[in-house]
Order: structure tokens, then C-alpha cells, then sequence
């Protein structure tokens, strides 16, 4: 099959490509070069494109796609209250100008890369389901959730397919520790490897569903043999971790237990206390079953951050 895949640059979408090209299938990535990440360009199509430009997307020319993986973004929570235009601009226009560009190629089928975070908080519940309200807490939050009805209005008038996947906390392998603005256990890696005494915006007491990167893509993987037509997907690991045992677990696998200590600080616009992931749909639709435990997902991470650095 041939495949789009916008952000096919970024942490998520490069290990997608890799997944999609290791299975014989064809892939074209759109990205604007703006990630910190390196694609092989001799084993598929790289289109430098910015996706808020609508001109410039209609002069590319690809035909008989079959799906377009769309993960391009502005993917900072925290950064949406520094430049929330940059949410309106790249994710939700972004976003249109892709469904456009759809119907203009004739694609049948989105995926749409969604996050926990439209949720907002539910104090009555700490799993969700695809069910649950949104009420997200943040312009990041808001844009995804206008995105997806973006989909769910264009889709049935463009007669375009759809999936959207609510990812929750992805971290791995690969993951860039020198982002400070997204992704909480690479941020937390950082800050362990890189001082003795840390803080930590918000409470300890806050609570996650960490996904390991090679679920994630199994979770794309699955959507995209057999995701039902234009339906929600929790992508998760179904599991609750606590902020305090993250960071237990952390100073445990680097060996820094009695090096570094942390404090609680003030918290961070927008963040929640917590939630995780209800993936009975997902497993019971399309087979999905997260294969990492979390402190062996972190010894692999830590096992290849500690490589590269003494690279
Ligand atoms: N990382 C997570 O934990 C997580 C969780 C839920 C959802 N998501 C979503 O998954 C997607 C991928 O996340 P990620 O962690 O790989 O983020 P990332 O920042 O590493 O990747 C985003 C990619 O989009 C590209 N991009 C940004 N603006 C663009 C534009 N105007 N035109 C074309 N390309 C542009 C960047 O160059 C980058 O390659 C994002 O949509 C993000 O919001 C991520």
C-alpha cells in the first residue's frame, strides 16, 4: 500500500515510516523540518512542506495514495500557552488544509494523531473511555479536539474515511531528552542525568498512563489494517503510574538514588492531576495488547540514552 505521512519527521511519526517501509509498504513523508530528527531519505520520499500553506500543498502531485497518517503538529502542551496561535495555525488550519488536500488526491482514509489531553480532568473517574467528556484544559488540548471534528464533519462530506488515535504519554527509545517542552519521562531523564537536585512542576501525586514507543506504532500498525471506519481509539497502556513512582523508578534504573533530589514547585498551566487509559476498544477492535511493562520500557530507554552519550 502507499501512504502519507504528515510530521513522518517528528519522535512518533519516523518510527511509524520505519515500521511501514519494514512491512513492503510505500511511504511519502510531508514534514517542514522543524524536529530535531534525521530520516533516511534514500528509503522513501521526503516532501519538505509546511501544511498552514494550503498553496503549496495543492502543487504537490501524488497519486493512488491509500492512507495519510497525519501527525504533523505543534505537539507542546506547555507551549500552547507561550503561542496558542501556533495551535489555530498549524494544527487546526494545518489540519484542514490536509483534509482538503485529501479530497483533492482522492484519499479514502485519515488517521489523525490525538491526544489524552482532550479529555481534561474527570475527578470522578481516573479511567477513561472514548466516552468520557472533553473538556481540554489547554489551547494544545482544544486544537486536537477541534481537529477531530474537523475530521468527523469534512469525513462525511468529503466521504473520506477516518481514525483518530488518543495517544497518551509516549516515551522510549530515541525520544530527544534535550526537548524541555514535551514529554514528561524524557524530561524527567534529563533532569536526573543532568543535576543533582531538580523541581518538579506540579504534584508528585499526579498520575499518567506511560506508552512505550513500539506499542504505539503496533497501535498505528493495527489502525491502519483494521481500524473500524471513523471511529475513536484510546491508545494507551492501560496502566496508572504515579509521578512519584516515575521518578523512583528513574533515579533507580541511573543508578542516581542517592545523588539527586527533587522538589515539588509551582505547577504548570493547564496540566491535570491525572487519567488513564480504558483500551478495551481498541484491544477488542482491533486486537490491540501493549507488550511493555514500564520499568523494563525505561531500562531500554536509559540503555540507549547512556549509549549515545558515550558515542
Ligand atoms: N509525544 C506524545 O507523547 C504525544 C501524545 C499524544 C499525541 N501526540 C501527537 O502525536 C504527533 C507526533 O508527536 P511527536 O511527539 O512525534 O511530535 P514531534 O514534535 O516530534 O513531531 C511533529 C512533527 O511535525 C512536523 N511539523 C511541525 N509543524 C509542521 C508544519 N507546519 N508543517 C509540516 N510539518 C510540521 C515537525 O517537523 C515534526 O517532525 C503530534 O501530532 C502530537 O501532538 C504526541
Amino acid at each position: 500500500m502507499k501512504f502519507i505521512v504528515t510530521g513522518g519527521c517528528g519522535y512518533i511519526g519516523s518510527r511509524i515510516v520505519e515500521s511501514l517501509l519494514d512491512n513492503g509498504h510505500e511511504v511519502i513523508i510531508l514534514d517542514d523540518f522543524s524536529s530535531n530528527f534525521n530520516v533516511d531519505d534514500k528509503k522513501c520520499e521526503i516532501e519538505k512542506c509546511d501544511i498552514t500553506n494550503l498553496d503549496e500543498l495543492m502543487q504537490i502531485e501524488i497519486s493512488d495514495v491509500d492512507q495519510l497518517l497525519h501527525l504533523a503538529a505543534q505537539s507542546s502542551g506547555p507551549n500552547s500557552f507561550i503561542h496558542p496561535q501556533l495551535d489555530v495555525q498549524i494544527n487546526i488550519l494545518g489540519t484542514l488544509n490536509i483534509i482538503k488536500w485529501c479530497q483533492e488526491l482522492k484519499i479514502r482514509k485519515i488517521i489523525f494523531a490525538s491526544s489524552f489531553v482532550v479529555y481534561g480532568d474527570h475527578p470522578e473517574t481516573e479511567m477513561l473511555t472514548e466516552d468520557n467528556a472533553c473538556n481540554p484544559k489547554s489551547v494544545y488540548g482544544l486544537s486536537k479536539l477541534y481537529c477531530e471534528n474537523l475530521l468527523k464533519i469534512y469525513g462525511e462530506a468529503y466521504k473520506i474515511d477516518w481514525n483518530v488515535l488518543r495517544m497518551f504519554n509516549v516515551y522510549g527509545p530515541g525520544q530527544d531528552l534535550t526537548r524541555t517542552d514535551q514529554g514528561m519521562v524524557s524530561i524527567f531523564m534529563n533532569l536526573i542525568l543532568q543535576s543533582n537536585h531538580f523541581e518538579v512542576q506540579g504534584s508528585l501525586n499526579r498520575f499518567r498512563d506511560f506508552i512505550h514507543i513500539d506499542d504505539v506504532v503496533e497501535g498505528w500498525k493495527l489502525c491502519v489494517e483494521k481500524g473500524k471506519p471513523n471511529t475513536i481509539y484510546n491508545l494507551g497502556s492501560g496502566h496508572k503510574t504515579l509521578l512519584s513512582s516515575l521518578i523512583t523508578n528513574l533515579l533507580e534504573i541511573l543508578d542516581k538514588k542517592d545523588q539527586v533530589t527533587y522538589q515539588e514547585s509551582s505547577q504548570t498551566p493547564g496540566d491535570i492531576l491525572g487519567c488513564y487509559a480504558d483500551i478495551s476498544k481498541i484491544t477488542r477492535d482491533l486486537g490491540f495488547s501493549p507488550k511493555f511493562e514500564l520499568y523494563k520500557g525505561l531500562k531500554d530507554m536509559s540503555d540507549y540514552v547512556l549509549s549515545t552519550q558515550e558515542n
